[in-house]
């Protein structure tokens, strides 16, 4: 299968703390992979960094056959991976002032310079997809957290990204919204984009992740197949998150 991201030695610090210490790993065309790791351990802001929202220090990264000198960006090196990724925050960062329909088609219009009919055709296709075609006209502020994420997903997943990030998409909602997003998301993985995906959800990992790959302190110390590294890791780090979430979840 072909490499899609690779990333060799990436390091970012703010100020005096040394946030991500020379990370290494990589993403095939397809994979589903998900990151775990202690809060702090730097997870955001490594896919910040793969999508130039944060600036690394250094590093170099593969994406999709372009050579990038993490150090250094070029206006063409943003564009190459903005044009070709999306991502999905924690706090879905929907347009406040835009109704559902519309948050979805801006970028359409803006980024990818369909016509406004041309837009709301395919943005009509995804919300479909997530449930939420019956509430196009609607603002976010009268949808649940959980109906914000699926439109969110919606908007990223209209632009046709050959990869998606996401950023603890469902660690914002109430327990009984969870499993709706993480069924969209089951769904998307099934459709063979590729996905970059940080999350605790040990469920969703076990049903769709291709690997799982665990940070701790800065670097990846652990990076396999979920069955491995969730029964079976190497690391005492990674044995000891698992404990802990496997605590927090029957508590
Ligand atoms: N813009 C910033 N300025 C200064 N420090 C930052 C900034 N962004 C992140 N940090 C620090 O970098 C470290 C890693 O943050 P990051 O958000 O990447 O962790 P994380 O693994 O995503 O954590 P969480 O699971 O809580 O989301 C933290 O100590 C954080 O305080
Ligand atoms: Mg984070």
């Amino acid at each position: 299968m072909r490499k899609y991201v690779e990333l060799y030695g990436l390091k970012k610090s703010f100020k005096d703390l040394e946030v991500l210490k020379g990370v290494d790993f990589q993403v095939r065309k397809g994979e589903k992979v998900v990151i775990m790791g202690s809060s702090g351990s730097g997870k955001s802001t490594l896919l910040r960094c793969i999508n130039h929202l944060e600036h690394a220090d250094d590093g170099i990264m593969n994406y999709n056959d372009r050579i990038i000198k993490l150090s250094r960006w070029t206006k063409e090196d943003v564009k190459h991976v903005r044009s070709s990724s999306a991502m999905v925050f924690q706090g879905y960062n929907l347009f406040k002032h835009m109704n559902v329909l519309q948050n979805v088609t801006e970028g359409l219009v803006q980024c990818k310079k369909h016509t406004k009919a041309e837009a709301i055709e395919i943005a009509e296709n995804y919300l479909e997809k997530v449930g939420m075609k019956d509430r196009i006209k609607q603002y976010p502020s009268s949808l649940s957290g959980g109906q914000q994420q699926r439109v969110a997903i919606a908007r990223a997943m209209a632009l046709n990204p050959d990869i998606i990030l996401f950023d603890e998409p469902t660690s914002a909602l109430d327990p009984e919204m969870v499993n709706e997003v993480l069924s969209v998301m089951e769904q998307i993985a099934s459709e063979g984009v590729t996905m970059l995906v940080v999350t605790h959800e040990v469920g969703f990992a076990k049903n769709i992740a291709d690997r799982i790959v665990f940070m701790d302190n800065g670097v990846v110390c652990e990076d396999g197949k979920p069955k491995d590294v969730l029964y079976n890791p190497h690391n005492i780090r990674t044995c000891k998150f698992l404990n802990l979430i496997e605590n927090r979840k029957t508590s």
